[in-house]
């Protein structure tokens, strides 16, 4: 039996662990979990959940109003009470189903407290790799991803990890797939949540419309699986029904395939890659002639152009590129900026920083800060 603390369990990712989790009651224990804001959602966790212990919200006032509710558990709140809830839950594992920034500093904790971290806080890594990758080669922690393109290419090259010439993530393409660039001027925030194969949180829709999404994942891989940029390829895969794939020198390609459904990479990272699991292999995937392929143009999607960067030149710039694209999604999401000058905020922001190589952690939430500052600065103007 598996003990778990689960952050953010009111989210997309947050649910559907629990659902698997509520699938296999012999397996897994909930202990601890955590909400943000809606705290309405703790009852029926609790209801579903008894084993429960202690409990994360973000505002101080409502771990008041709920400890008076359920006085037998334990309630943390805001940044500091996510880092308590992992520390004091021992649990074995902790999922971190956060969105943005907020999860860097729960992941590091879990690692740190050589814990098992099945991440799904994808921006845990574009911001924080190297100081991840550091805590992971001094022998603490264990590192699962629960995305589901790095699921796939986790099975795939446990299956056959030699003479890989490339990894190869798909792309669903995002609300706006079939728009040019001048119809993306006009479209709404509406229109961009309504994505055609996943249905997920607002923030990760807007960053698969933009394609940020993708570049996050470049990101992801490069320090999952420690491949070079330049080896870790992007197809746009219109049915999401092949999740990645491996392609070796001898030309073949071995993927994961299965419909859209979060609940299955999500299993394999509760499991720890011990569910039997199959991968295909074929000589070129165009033969599967009922799905659709075609290559990423930069042109399209030109922010896919700042995985290079953020992979060959690290510091800081994967928390300037996260945090203007945070604050960037944000002002979109209110109408406050058009889709288009999400790329123009991060573009701007990229293109003026001075980078700080080998950051520590309070380089980078100093930065992070910085970087939010000088992104609604640009919004005003
Ligand atoms: N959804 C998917 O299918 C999917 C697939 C692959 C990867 N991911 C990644 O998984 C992560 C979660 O995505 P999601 O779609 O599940 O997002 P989501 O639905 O927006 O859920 C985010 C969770 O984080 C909590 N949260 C947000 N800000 C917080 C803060 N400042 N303090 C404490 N808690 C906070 C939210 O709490 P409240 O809602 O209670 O405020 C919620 O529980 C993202 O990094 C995303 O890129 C998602």
């Amino acid at each position: 039996m598996i003990s778990i603390c689960l952050l953010g369990a009111s989210g997309s990712i947050g649910n559907q662990t629990l659902d698997v989790m509520k699938r296999h009651p012999l397996d897994f224990i909930l202990t601890a979990f955590s909400v943000g804001h809606q705290v309405n959602k703790i009852p029926s966790i609790l209801k579903s959940f008894p084993s429960v212990r202690m409990i994360c919200v973000q505002e101080e006032k409502a771990a008041e109003k709920y400890h008076k509710l359920f006085p037998h558990l334990h309630f943390f709140h805001g940044d500091q009470g996510l880092t308590s809830l992992i520390k004091e839950s021992q649990a074995d594992m902790v999922v971190n189903a956060l969105v943005g920034f907020v999860g860097l500093v729960p992941s590091i904790t879990a690692l740190e407290n050589n814990r098992v971290l099945a991440l799904a806080n994808k921006e845990s890594l574009v911001v924080g790799g190297e100081l991840i990758k550091n805590i992971l080669a001094s022998g603490k922690g264990k590192l699962i991803p629960i995305d589901s393109e790095h699921v796939a290419l986790a099975k795939c090259l446990a299956v056959d990890s030699s003479n890989v010439k490339n990894l190869i993530i798909t792309a669903s393409g995002g609300s706006f797939r079939n728009l040019s660039r001048k119809e993306l001027k006009t479209v709404t925030a509406e229109q961009a949540l309504n994505h055609p194969t996943w249905k997920m949180g607002p923030k990760i829709t807007i960053d698969s419309a933009s394609m940020m999404n993708k570049t996050f994942e470049i990101i992801e891989a490069h320090y999952l699986f420690n491949f070079p940029y330049k080896k870790i390829k992007v197809i746009i895969h219109s049915e999401s029904m092949i999740h990645s794939m491996v392609q070796y020198n001898d030309g073949t390609y071995r993927m994961d395939i299965g419909k859209p459904d979060m609940c299955v990479p999500i299993a394999y990272a509760l499991y720890q890659g011990l569910l039997p699991y199959k991968t295909y292999v074929c000589s070129d995937y165009h033969d599967f002639t009922s799905y659709h392929f075609s290559e990423l143009s930069l042109k399209r999607f030109p922010v896919v152009k700042w995985a290079k960067k953020v992979i060959e030149e690290k510091g800081t710039y994967g928390t300037v590129l996260n945090a203007s694209n945070e604050v960037a999604v944000s002002a979109f999401l209110k109408g406050k900026i058009s889709f288009l000058d999400i790329e123009n905020v991060v573009s701007s922001i990229m293109k003026n920083h001075i980078n700080i190589i080998n950051p520590t952690l309070v380089d980078i939430l100093r930065v992070d800060q910085e970087i939010r500052q000088k992104a609604l600065k640009f919004i005003e103007k």
